[in-house]
Order: C-alpha cells, then sequence, then structure tokens
C-alpha cells in the first residue's frame, strides 16, 4: 500500500513520540506485560512506542505502511492498534485494517482513537464522516461507546473499554475474564519470600488478605520451591496458628463482596460456566458460597438493586466514605472500596460503559438518574482547596459520555471540605477536618453558593480576611 492510494496525507499524522502512549502505558499496567512477551505495533508511526516497549524488555515489532512498511508484521500476543483507525477516510478501509490487526492477534487487539472531544483541537472542513484538515489529513472522532460497540460488531467478541478511547478485545474468555476480576477485585498480591519463614508469612498475609487459604496452584514458584518439603495439613496448621483470625473474617467478607461485584459486572458479558472463570475466583466461590448458581443468584440481586432508586440512595447515606449531596454521592478514589459494593457495582458498571479515565481523584455518582464522572484534581493532596482540571461523565440511560477540561479556564471550580470525600479512618482526615473547622469559625462557609469557584472564594477570604498556607487558615496582614 502507498500514500498515493489514500485520498488524505496519512502518514502525516504520525507524531515523534518521547515516552509511551497513552494505549501503550494502559496495556503495560493492565495487561501485566511483562518481559519476553510478544508485542506488534500495527500502523506504528514512527516507532516511539516500539522503541519505548522494547526498552522495556518486551519483544515487540512494529509495522506501517508509509513509515515502517518493511517491519515485522507477524501474529503477536498482543497487538496495538494506536490512533490509526481514526485517520483512515475510507468507512470500508478503516473496518478492514481493524479486522486485519484482530486477525494478528493471538490474544489481545488494544485498540485506541482520538474522541470526538478533540473537536475544537482540530480545525478543517467536514469529509465524509470526519473531518478533512488544511494538511489534507482526515480525522473520524469517535464516541467514547461507539468504539466500544464498533470493535465489538467488527471482531465479533464481547470488548471491555479501558478508558475513553481505549478498548480491548479478547480472543479467549478467559484472558477476558482475568482481565476483569483483576480490575474489579482488590488483588493482594503475594509478599516477597526468601527462606521457609518468609514463604509461611507470605501465606498467611494471602489466608488473613482473602479469607482463605491457598490452591497450590495459586502459588507462585518461589514459594512452592520454598514450602514444597511440607505437607498441606501441615501448613494449613501453621497458617491457621499464625494468623489473625479478626483478620481472616474480614478478609473473607471482602471477598464474598468482590466475587458478588465480578459476578455482577460478569453478567454483562453473557456469563458463562464456573470452569471458565479465574482460578482464584472459582476458589473463593468454592469457599464462600453453598454454590456457583447461589452466587450468581446472589450476584443478579445486587445488580436488580442498583436500579431501585430508594435503596441506591440508602446506600449513598450509609456509605462510611464519600460526601452525599442532593444529586449524587462524592467519594476519593482511595475510598472507592470502602464504599457499599452496589455502588461500587454502580461505578464499576459506568466503567464498562465508557472507560475509567486514567487520571482522576473523585468519582461522582448521581442518585437522580444513573451516571458517574470521574473528576481530576492533580493537587488533591497537596492544595487545601483542589481545583478541578478536567471531568468525564457517562451517563447510563443514554451511554452518552462527555469531556470537560478546565486547563484553559481562569475561575476554576474548586473542592472545600477535603475529609468529606475520604473515610473517616483516613490519616490526611485529622488535618482536612481541622482546616474545614478553621475555615467555618471564620465564616468562609456563609454563602455556600458564592465559594464553588476561584474567585468567589478568594472574594470570600478576602471578606473574612484570612489566607491559606498550605491546611492552615491565617489572618492576612493587612487585615
Ligand atoms: C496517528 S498515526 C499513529 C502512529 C502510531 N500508532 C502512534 O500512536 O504513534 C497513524 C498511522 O496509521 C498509519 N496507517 C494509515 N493507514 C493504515 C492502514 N490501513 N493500516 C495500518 N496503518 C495505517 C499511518 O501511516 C500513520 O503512521
Amino acid at each position: 500500500m502507498t500514500d498515493q492510494l489514500w485520498s488524505s496525507q496519512r502518514h502525516r499524522t504520525a507524531i515523534g513520540r518521547v515516552g509511551l502512549s497513552a494505549p501503550a502505558r494502559q496495556a503495560v499496567i493492565d495487561l501485566q506485560l511483562q518481559p519476553g512477551m510478544q508485542l506488534l505495533d500495527y500502523g506504528c508511526g514512527r516507532g516511539g512506542d516500539v522503541r519505548a516497549l522494547q526498552a522495556m524488555g518486551l519483544d515487540v515489532s512494529g509495522w506501517d505502511p508509509v513509515h515502517h512498511p518493511d517491519g515485522e508484521l507477524k501474529p503477536a500476543e498482543i497487538v496495538l492498534l494506536s490512533y490509526v483507525l481514526n485517520v483512515i477516510e475510507d468507512p470500508a478501509e478503516r473496518r478492514q485494517t481493524l479486522l486485519d490487526a484482530w486477525n494478528t492477534a493471538k490474544s489481545t487487539l488494544v485498540v485506541s482513537v482520538r474522541l470526538r472531544w478533540e473537536r475544537n483541537q482540530i480545525k478543517g472542513t467536514e469529509y465524509g464522516d470526519g473531518i478533512l484538515t488544511s494538511r489534507n489529513t482526515f480525522q473520524h472522532l469517535f464516541g467514547a461507546s461507539e468504539l466500544r460497540d464498533y470493535v465489538q460488531e467488527t471482531t465479533g467478541v464481547r470488548c471491555l473499554s479501558a478508558a475513553p478511547g481505549i478498548v480491548y478485545a479478547f480472543k479467549s474468555d478467559e484472558a477476558r475474564l482475568g482481565y476483569l476480576a483483576r480490575q474489579v477485585t482488590s488483588e493482594a498480591g503475594w509478599l516477597a519470600s526468601q527462606d521457609t519463614a518468609s514463604a509461611i508469612a507470605a501465606i498467611v498475609d494471602h489466608f488473613e488478605q482473602r479469607g482463605r487459604l491457598p490452591s497450590l496452584e495459586e502459588l507462585p514458584h518461589p514459594i512452592i520451591g520454598l514450602l514444597g518439603h511440607l505437607r498441606t495439613s501441615e501448613l494449613k496448621r501453621l497458617a491457621e496458628q499464625s494468623a489473625d483470625p479478626l483478620k481472616v473474617e474480614e478478609g473473607a467478607k471482602r471477598t464474598t463482596l468482590d466475587t458478588l461485584l465480578f459476578l455482577a459486572v460478569e453478567l454483562f458479558h453473557g456469563r458463562g460456566p464456573a470452569s471458565s472463570l479465574p482460578l482464584p475466583v472459582q476458589l473463593d466461590i468454592r469457599a464462600f458460597f453453598p454454590s456457583y448458581a447461589e452466587a450468581c443468584k446472589r450476584a443478579d440481586r445486587l445488580l436488580f438493586k442498583l436500579r431501585d432508586d430508594a435503596y441506591v440512595r440508602r446506600a449513598m447515606t450509609g456509605s462510611v466514605a464519600g460526601k452525599f449531596t442532593a444529586t449524587a454521592l462524592y467519594v476519593h478514589r482511595r475510598a472507592v472500596h470502602r464504599i457499599p459494593t452496589v455502588l461500587r457495582l454502580y461505578e464499576q458498571c459506568a466503567s464498562i460503559a465508557a472507560g475509567r479515565p486514567a487520571e482522576w481523584s473523585v468519582v461522582k455518582l448521581r442518585h437522580q438518574g444513573r451516571g458517574a464522572s470521574w473528576l481530576d484534581y492533580p493537587s488533591f493532596d497537596t492544595d487545601p482547596h483542589p481545583r478541578l482540571a478536567s471531568s468525564y461523565s457517562v451517563d447510563l440511560q443514554t451511554l452518552k459520555s462527555s469531556f470537560l477540561s478546565y486547563a484553559d479556564s481562569a475561575n476554576r471550580p474548586l473542592l472545600h471540605r477535603k475529609h468529606e470525600f475520604l473515610a473517616p479512618d483516613d490519616p490526611d482526615v485529622p488535618k482536612y477536618q481541622r482546616l474545614t473547622d478553621a475555615e467555618v469559625r471564620a465564616g468562609l462557609y456563609e454563602e455556600p453558593h458564592l465559594i464553588g469557584n476561584e474567585e468567589g472564594w478568594e472574594r470570600a477570604l478576602a471578606r473574612c480576611g484570612r489566607v491559606l498556607r498550605g491546611h492552615r487558615l491565617a489572618r492576612r496582614p493587612d487585615s
């Protein structure tokens, strides 16, 4: 294929990259890419991702019809198709390119595209189903849910949205469910072990975290090597003697809820037989439920409750973490695992519909209607009143998503009473609470409707004769 065959100058869309692109970075984390794994970057442009991934020890090849036509185009476990589909002006060729990339993937295809909210960054005229720029390059900007439907329909498999504009298509149910289980359930990982004592400590830790002893197939190889001489009954006795029973009980509760959450989320993808589930989930079901059928029944009930307004509101008002308002519950990222399971399910459903963005600090779950927004406050920890950088929202009734950036705004929305977004036992809560108390005493919250943005807040500070020094409120020197 040569450039002359295309009616737009597609090759001009390839930029020189320093460091990994967003989809490659996402795939490294989500798909647990390890040195030695095979990757193909299909339509690799100038090859920035290929070089960065090679530097990480991955076995990567790249191919591009213009920039690397001699690149190796051989099947690989993971195939990246990054920002290629959006530059193809011919819809039939666009679909064929997706299919060609899918056919080279042995395990997973990672598709990323530019999204509609970038429309104002692109100047040009309408052409076909996209825009033709003055440089004669073409862009078809996708809607976030349009991308998933498109990839799903073309490949014929169920896909998952990893982030806005990034979709994973898996060749096997095993790979898809393994990924889903990692996203939904809290994976504790294994403590490092160098000798028998530390290997037993790792087993005890797993027992306390998960609420059940691990099976042999779940153990990492170094631990098997260190404990292989012990009989199972002996290992069980040792672990039970050392573990804290309260922690084990807590772990069992957490795993039970995580399993329900996983099974409820999985329903969206057509639930299969128990044997299709990742092994740890199968073992959790065996340990904490009378049967797989019963676990599924309970998960379905949970999903059903998500439609019940009164139930969702009660869950929100009863949540230990998060700020409840007239329209929604707002929860900090590090407290999401502390909200009721039905609300975690709510957030997971939204994430599956539209992809959770990589950068976010607070999630907003609406109780009037169903919709979620992930809000990014980059300096939540350091700024006493963090400023909103961007918000990505999905309406669960229409599945429409939208993105708002405040990067160029001179009057950004900001947060007050930061402690309310966290769980009460978060180590930062006392510091944030002290500041809020001081602000209330100083009269700064007397007109709450006027302090939601930077300018209003500055005026309130001036009116009350106060300045902020870190998380401390002080008198203004001139007042
Ligand atoms: C926006 S660039 C993206 C390059 C690279 N994937 C990245 O993310 O840096 C789009 C690339 O798609 C390539 N391309 C255009 N049509 C293609 C097709 N039918 N199959 C594969 N690649 C194609 C172009 O040559 C161009 O390098």
